[in-house]
C-alpha cells in the first residue's frame, strides 16, 4: 500500500522570493495536510547528507551551495499516495519542461532554483522527515504510528 505522507522543502529562493504561503495554498488546495513545518536555515554538512546520493553528478557542488544560501521551510504533508501526488504536483525538475499549474511552473527560477523538493519514494519520506523532525514535531491525521 502506497504510503500516507511525503517529505517537502521550499528552497532559498523561493522563500526569498516571498512564496512560502503562495506554495503551501497549492499544496493545501490539492489535498495534502500539513503536519510538521518550520523555517530554518541548512549548515553545510546537513546539506551535503541530505544532497548525498547527488555527490559525484556535476552539480553537487552548486546545489549545497544553494541549500545553505537561505532560509528553506521543511514540511512533511499527508494525503493518501502522498509520494506520487505531490511528485505529480511539483511537476518536472527542470520548470521549462513543467506542466501548468505545478508549483515549479508556477515557482521556479530554474533546474537548481527549482522552487521545492519532494521525496521520490516511501523509504525516502520517511528518512528526509526523520532527518528533520522528532516525533513530538508531528500532528498525524492518519494513526501515529505511521510517522
Ligand atoms: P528534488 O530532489 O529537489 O525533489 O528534485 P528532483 O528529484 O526533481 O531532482 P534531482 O535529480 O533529485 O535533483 C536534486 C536537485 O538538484 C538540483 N539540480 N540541478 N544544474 C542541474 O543540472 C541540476 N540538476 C538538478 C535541483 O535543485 C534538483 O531539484
Ligand atoms: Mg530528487
Amino acid at each position: 500500500m502506497a504510503g500516507t505522507y511525503t517529505f517537502t522543502i521550499i528552497k532559498p529562493g523561493a522563500v526569498a522570493n516571498e512564496h512560502i504561503g503562495p506554495i503551501i495554498n497549492v499544496i493545501n488546495s490539492n489535498g495534502f495536510h500539513i503536519s510538521a513545518l518550520k523555517l530554518i536555515r541548512l549548515r553545510t554538512a546537513q546539506a551535503s547528507k541530505f544532497y548525498e546520493v547527488h555527490k559525484d553528478r556535476p552539480f553537487y557542488k552548486d546545489l549545497i551551495e544553494f541549500m545553505t544560501s537561505g532560509p528553506i521551510v521543511v514540511a512533511i504533508l499527508e494525503k493518501e499516495n502522498a509520494v506520487d501526488d505531490y511528485r505529480k504536483l511539483i511537476g518536472n525538475t527542470d520548470p521549462s519542461k513543467a506542466d501548468e499549474g505545478t508549483i515549479r511552473k508556477l515557482f521556479a527560477q530554474s533546474v537548481q532554483k527549482n522552487a521545492v523538493h519532494g521525496s521520490d519514494s516511501d523509504e525516502n519520506a520517511r528518512i528526509e522527515s526523520d532527518f528533520f523532525f522528532s516525533k513530538s514535531e508531528r500532528f498525524s491525521i492518519f494513526d501515529e504510528r505511521d510517522f
